[in-house]
């Protein structure tokens, strides 16, 4: 397998199998353990162990001196139980004889204070003289490892950028420069591009700029944030890509990814995934604070369809399997069928292979209480049974699996690294166009409606409807798919605000929605923020001193209100004034004091299909008000009807076969009405019936007799 081909949401893996396992470190136990550990491995149905990523103070403990004793010797252990390896490039964490001698490597944050020794990921990928070392210990470990068949792939750093992702180092600096002259080509360009004429931020040499500095003293100009932070995710890709390229040379047969961790300063369909086999995802749902109010499951599922939707299938190095903790943070504990059923719901997903986190936990340093498969004393309980269980099955289904690819019909034009930071660089208070779109992907999430992420580049003639989320920034090259996707028969719903940017993040000096208008058949005349959703507040940017908080506020008087013949919705965000253009219809007005009237929500047929036009940002009330007769109008039907809440659906599919996948992600049991004649294949059942039962947590992987 190489990286010739395109990046795609519907792109395969070619891997000759599903990689089932765990990350192991055998530098944190006793050496004695590891013929045992193999063994339980083993026996649990894994093929794969993920090691190396935070020993490179192991394998080179003085400078020039390499000792790969240890893990040589779990290579080959882990090899004589089957069980293969995927090594990591330990750069997350140099050693401290490195940055002691050269303090250049570290990192330096906005206030110019250095990163330290301590933690991780504190080294500074935009430093030449990193990267220099960076390649010296790949190549050592690549060359060493060249013959060693238990090694089948890599793994390049860890989650890059996850803790950290800009630096103002010196080195930065001068690469931020590069990247400006490479970029824009002459310093008349970047003016331009930057807008210097404002507030006299033009340059007469590229050697003068420097990268943005937060609030020094106040905002800085949002294009040159947008550039930086192009900057940096070209830096991590570039840093990335004098491994790749040693590895690749050193041993061709060799697969190669990166464990992408929190999305910060990646482009997942730049260089960063193009020089990779395939992209890695890390699934720790339970960690981020949103689930909290969006339920884990959902958040999952949106985390890896947007992963997918850059790249396509995918694999899973790390997926949460107990209780978890930093000395910031302790996670709520997955409940007993609850690791296996996240795991489902991955593959569900498109993910092709699956390492639980971690083999056995650390007895020392920052995670002591992040658990693993098995226990502290060594002893394999409920998680090891769990996951001995889905490695079993999941084991037998591997080749119907593999080859299959997730159905959409519904798709988001995402991920897009420009329109993600355009709007941060010039936030508004606004959420992104990922977390915009969050409100459809639940509303399909909850109905069985299988919906996902796809890049306009993309083949986006594959599915029925498609929306654009608030993308300001736009490409001309992006419309033509569109209006063909239209033409064709295709729903397409334009978000708010899109089109309304230049590429260099500057206001079009046409009307918005700018290279759209014509194809969306109207006009933006006004525009504004509205406070967010049911907040008692104004928009996100002002915040209410405490001494004022108790009076209703003055935004409660600022909300406005969509309205259909069928009823009325409070919207939230931002509201546009649209003017339909002949022949375009208005299907929501606002309906709220200076907005009465004004349409809000418009409908053009173009060809075979139709472009509606959302002044306003989506809520779930909206998305509920507009999108069920365009999903009838699209011909868009449930993947399974009158899907019990808590019930995920997703169907993989390949020319010759297709495969419902059904998590129950419930503590409670849950009966499905209404399935087709199938085998299921995790317990091999005919269901002739029509019914399925799930058990709490459970899990069903249904081939229907007759595919649709
Ligand atoms: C991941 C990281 C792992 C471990 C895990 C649990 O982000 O790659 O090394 O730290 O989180 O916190």
């Amino acid at each position: 397998m190489k990286t010739d081909r395109k990046l795609s949401a519907w792109r395969t893996l070619s891997l000759d199998r599903f990689l089932l396992g765990v990350p192991h470190y055998p530098e944190h136990v006793d050496p004695a353990f590891l013929e045992r550990d193999a063994r339980r491995i083993a026996a649990a149905g894994f093929n794969v162990v993920r090691m190396g990523e935070f020993a490179w103070n192991l394998f080179e403990p003085r400078p020039g001196q390499y000792d790969f004793a240890l893990f040589d010797r779990a290579v080959e252990v882990f090899a004589s139980h089957g069980v293969s390896t995927m090594m990591c490039t330990p750069t997350a964490t140099p050693p401290r004889w490195l940055t002691h001698a050269e303090p250049d490597l570290l990192r330096v944050t906005a206030t110019g204070a250095p990163h330290r020794h301590g933690s991780r990921q504190h080294a500074d990928n935009t430093s030449p003289r990193y990267r220099e070392h960076s390649r010296r210990i790949t190549r050592i470990m690549a060359e060493h490892y060249r013959d060693m068949p238990g090694v089948i792939g890599w793994q390049t750093d860890n989650e890059l950028n996850t803790s950290y992702s800009e630096s103002y180092s010196a080195a930065a600096a001068s690469g931020f420069r590069d990247f400006l002259r490479e970029r824009h080509g002459s310093v008349e360009r970047l003016n331009e591009a930057w807008g210097g004429r404002f507030w006299a931020q033009d340059y007469l040499d590229f050697d003068h700029v420097d990268p943005p500095y937060p609030m020094a003293p106040v905002a800085a100009n949002p294009s040159h944030v947008l550039d930086y932070h192009r900057y940096l995710a070209h830096a991590t890709a570039m840093f990335q890509r004098d491994q790749v390229e040693i590895l690749r040379a050193v041993n061709p047969d060799w697969f190669i990814t990166h464990n992408i961790g929190v999305i910060r300063d990646i482009d997942m369909r730049g260089a960063l995934a193009n020089d990779l086999d395939f992209l890695s995802y890390d699934v720790y749902p339970l960690l981020k604070d949103e689930f909290q109010r969006a339920g884990h499951a959902w958040l999952q599922a949106v985390q890896l369809d947007l992963v997918r939707g850059a790249a396509g299938n995918l694999v899973v190095p790390e997926q949460q399997s107990g209780f978890g903790s930093q000395p910031g943070f302790a996670t709520v504990v997955p409940e007993p069928g609850e690791m296996r059923r996240m795991a489902y719901s991955s593959i569900a997903r498109g993910v092709d292979g699956l390492m639980f986190f971690r083999w056995r936990p650390a007895h020392y340093g920052a995670e002591i209480y992040w658990m693993g498969v098995i226990d502290h004393d060594d002893v394999p309980r409920r998680r090891y049974d769990e996951a001995a269980r889905f490695a079993g099955e999941v084991g037998r289904m591997a080749a119907t699996i593999l080859g299959t690819t997730v159905h959409m019909d519904v798709g988001i034009a995402g991920p897009d690294f420009d329109n993600e930071e355009g709007l941060k660089a010039y936030p508004l208070g606004l959420p992104g166009p990922e977390e915009a779109s969050g409100p459809l992907h639940r509303h399909c999430y909850e109905r069985g409606i299988a919906c996902g992420f796809v890049h306009p580049e993309d083949e986006i003639g594959r599915l029925k409807l498609y929306f654009v989320p608030h993308w300001a920034l736009w490409e001309p090259r992006w419309t033509a798919p569109l209006a063909a996707f239209v033409e064709a028969g295709g729903v397409l719903v334009i978000g708010a605000r899109t089109g309304a940017h230049t590429p260099d993040n500057h206001m079009i000096a046409s009307t918005p929605p700018g290279a759209l208008r014509e194809l969306a058949g109207v006009a933006v005349t006004e525009f504004g923020p509205l406070p967010p959703p049911g907040a008692n507040a104004l928009p996100a940017s002002h915040r209410t001193p405490p001494h004022l908080a108790a009076l209703p506020a003055e935004s409660s008087r600022r909300r406005h209100a969509i309205a259909t013949a069928g009823g009325t919705v409070d919207a939230g965000w931002w509201y546009e004034c649209l003017a339909p253009d002949q022949g375009t219809e208005t299907i929501a007005t606002w309906s709220t004091r200076f907005l009465a009237g004004v349409p809000a929500v418009t409908a053009r047929a173009v060809g075979r299909g139709l472009v509606v036009y959302v002044g306003s940002f989506l809520t779930p009330e909206l998305v509920e008000m507009i999108f069920p007769p365009l999903f009838a109008r699209a011909g868009i039907e449930p993947l399974l009807r009158n899907l019990p809440a808590g019930v995920e659906v997703t169907r993989r599919e390949a020319a010759d076969r297709q495969l419902l996948f059904v998590q129950n992600t419930r503590s409670d049991p849950v009966a499905l009405a209404g399935i087709p004649r199938a085998t299921e294949l995790v317990t091999g059942a005919r269901i002739e019936g029509g019914t399925l039962d799930l058990e709490p947590y459970g899990c069903g992987v249904l081939r229907p007799d007759r595919t649709v």
